[in-house]
Parts: structure tokens; sequence; C-alpha cells
């Protein structure tokens, strides 16, 4: 049967690392306190460097990684939340600069989920004979849309992008997925775009009271909530029918929003802690792209094995959230 391999993967990080030592400087916090709840130790940070020029180079990395040229590639998605432009999309953009001639490009919106519901859309046209060759791009400038004014969320977010390709393989790959969304009734995990300042306009309309700016704003309390109830369940969802219990699972890749969150779900879903990919210490939360770069560094260090099964688990704003189950 067809399915979708990830024969290369590639990761950027801004060369600035901020450290929580330097947020005690500019706001009211310390590192203890955003280690234990946040399990981030530091996050690289653009001083410029742009959400495109960060997902070309991820981007290049995960091409030369596959041995794959741009031109044999078929499809681009792009995923991000902090865009540089609102056309061309960050997908068109990698094209032009890698003179990737023969793609489709598109950006995928679904917040930190976006990777993995680009991994699915992308795992669809190859199994269905439209495509052998995708590449994802996932790209995020978190500091354009922060407010570091805010000790609640400024800390818990980094800048960076990661790539994968995925080309048409006849044995292992992908074997299922799982995606789901539910309305966030509340706005507890939100960030508004540009506001309309036409001559026109008499009034602005907010979809939540009192969130006016352009900043990430989120109830962690209820995010939490939320992540603990969506990430075991995607989980489950994602085994369900395919024979393969979590105890045959050698890896779990989560989006590296929260430190406590891995290790809530791994207690929770009975997966030994060890299994559990992790690299928000290092990179905090990446958003779209946290699990390709988290993937990257553990396919550099030869963590995952060929055969190995490993289970991509992503979440976010929308709300939204999924997984996928594949065979390395
Ligand atoms: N340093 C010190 N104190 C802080 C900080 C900080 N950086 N941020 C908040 N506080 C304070 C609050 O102001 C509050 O003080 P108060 O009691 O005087 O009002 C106190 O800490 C407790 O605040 P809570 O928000 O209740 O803290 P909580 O124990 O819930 O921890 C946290 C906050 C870490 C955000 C937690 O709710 C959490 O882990 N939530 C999940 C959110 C998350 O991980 N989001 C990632 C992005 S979303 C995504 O990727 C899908």
């Amino acid at each position: 049967m067809l399915s979708a391999k990830i024969t290369g993967t590639g990761s950027y990080l801004p060369e600035l690392i901020v450290t929580n030592k330097d947020f005690e400087k500019m706001v009211d916090t310390t590192d203890e306190w955003i280690v234990t709840r946040s399990g981030i130790r530091q996050r690289h940070i653009s001083t410029g460097v742009t959400n495109w020029e960060m997902g070309v180079s991820a981007a290049q990395v995960a091409l030369y990684n596959a041995g794959v040229d741009a031109n044999s590639i078929d499809m681009i998605i792009g995923t991000t939340s902090t865009p540089d432009y609102f056309y061309h999309s960050l997908a068109s953009i990698v094209q032009l600069k890698l003179g990737a001639i023969n793609a489709t490009c598109f950006d995928i919106r679904a917040a930190c989920t976006g990777f993995t519901f680009a991994f699915d859309v992308a795992w669809q046209y190859i199994r269905n004979g439209k495509a052998e060759k995708i590449l994802i791009v996932s790209s995020e400038v978190m500091s354009k849309v922060l407010d570091f004014a805010d000790r609640s969320t400024s800390v818990l977010f980094g800048d960076g992008a990661g790539a994968i390709l995925l080309e048409r393989c006849e044995t292992g790959g992908v074997i299922n997925s799982f995606t789901m969304s539910e309305a966030d009734k509340k706005g507890f995990l939100i960030c508004k775009a540009v506001d309309n300042n036409s001559p026109f306009v008499t009034k602005q309309i907010n979809l939540y009271d009192g969130i006016n700016d352009h900043f990430v704003h989120m109830n962690g309390r209820e995010t939490f909530k939320f992540m603990a109830r969506a990430v075991p369940y995607s989980i489950e969802k994602v085994l369900e029918g395919t024979g393969i219990s979590i105890k045959d699972v050698a890896h779990v890749v989560p989006h590296q929003a929260n430190i406590r969150i891995i290790e809530a779900v791994a207690k929770r879903c009975g997966i030994d802690y060890s299994k559990m990919i992790v690299s928000i210490d290092r990179y905090a939360n990446t958003s779209s792209a946290s699990m390709p770069i988290a993937l990257h560094d553990a396919v550099s260090s030869g963590i995952i094995k060929p055969k190995d099964k490993v289970i991509f688990v992503g979440f976010g704003a929308g709300l939204t959230y999924g997984a996928l189950l594949v065979e390395w």
C-alpha cells in the first residue's frame, strides 16, 4: 500500500540565545519559576532574521539530508502563525528561494497544530498518488507577537523553523492519522491579527472582550486542562484499529508546549518517559515549528531507528489537535 515516509529533516534556530536569567532582568520572574512550571531554560530569538529566511534554511537542510533536488518536489506546505506577508504564503516564498519550480505551494494555519495538519494533508496527497515528494516547512517568529512586559506569556515561547521531506513509499511510513478541532468559546488562547484602519471603518469589533492588541493571550490553567485532555485522546485515537499498542511505540514526538504536559501525557498513557522526544528546555515553545525541530535533533543524534513506531502529537489554539502514527 502506498504511504509517505520522512526521508529528510532540517531545522534552523536564530543565533541569539535568551536565558531565563536574561528574563529576570526584564520582568518579575525567576529561572526557578520558569524551569519548574514549563521546563524551559533558554530560547532562541530573532535579531532580525525573518520567518521565511528561517524556513528556507530549515528546508535546505531537510533537502540536503534527503539527497533530493528542489525541482523534484511536487508540493510545499508551509505552516506559520507569524508570517512575514499575508501573501505570498511561506510555502510560495520557499519555492521562490529554493527554485522548486514544479511544486504546488500553500500554507496551513492551525496555530501550534499546523505541522500535524500539514503532515496529515501531505500523507493524503501521497497515498492517493497525487504527489511523490512533499516538503513541509514550519517557521515561527513568536517574538513578533509576544508582549515582553507580560511575564505569563513572554517566557514560554521562542523562534525557529523546522522542515521535513516526505516521499512516497511502498512499505512503512504513515500508518494512521487523527485530527480534530473544537471551538475555543472563551478565547483562552488567542492572538489578534492586524486591525482594519481604513477611512471607512466606524467601529473595531473584537471576537473576545478585552483583547484589542496583537499579542499572544493565554489562560494558562485552561490551556493546561485542554492539553491534558486532548493529547492522550489523540494518542488513543491514532492507535485505534491499527493493531498497534502504545507498548509497541518507540518514540513520541509531542508539540513542545510545556514539560509538565509531556510528563503528564507519558504517565497517563503508560509511556516510558525516555520515549518522549523533548527539546523544550533548549528552544521553548516554537509553535508549529516545535515538532520538526525536535524531530530533527532526534534524527541527527540517531535516536530514531528504522522500523521504529513513532507517534507525532500536536495541539494548539483554535482549539486544534491531532496525531500521526508512523513506521520509520
Ligand atoms: N514568573 C513568575 N510568576 C509568574 C510568571 C512568571 N513568568 N507567570 C505567571 N506568574 C504568576 C502569576 O502572575 C500568578 O501570580 P498571582 O498568583 O500573584 O496572580 C502565579 O504565577 C500563578 O499563575 P498561574 O497562571 O495560576 O500559574 P500556573 O501554576 O497555572 O502556571 C503556566 C502557569 C506555567 C502557564 C501553567 O498554567 C501552564 O503550564 N499552562 C499551560 C500553558 C502552556 O504551556 N502554554 C503553551 C502555549 S499553548 C500551546 O502551545 C498549545
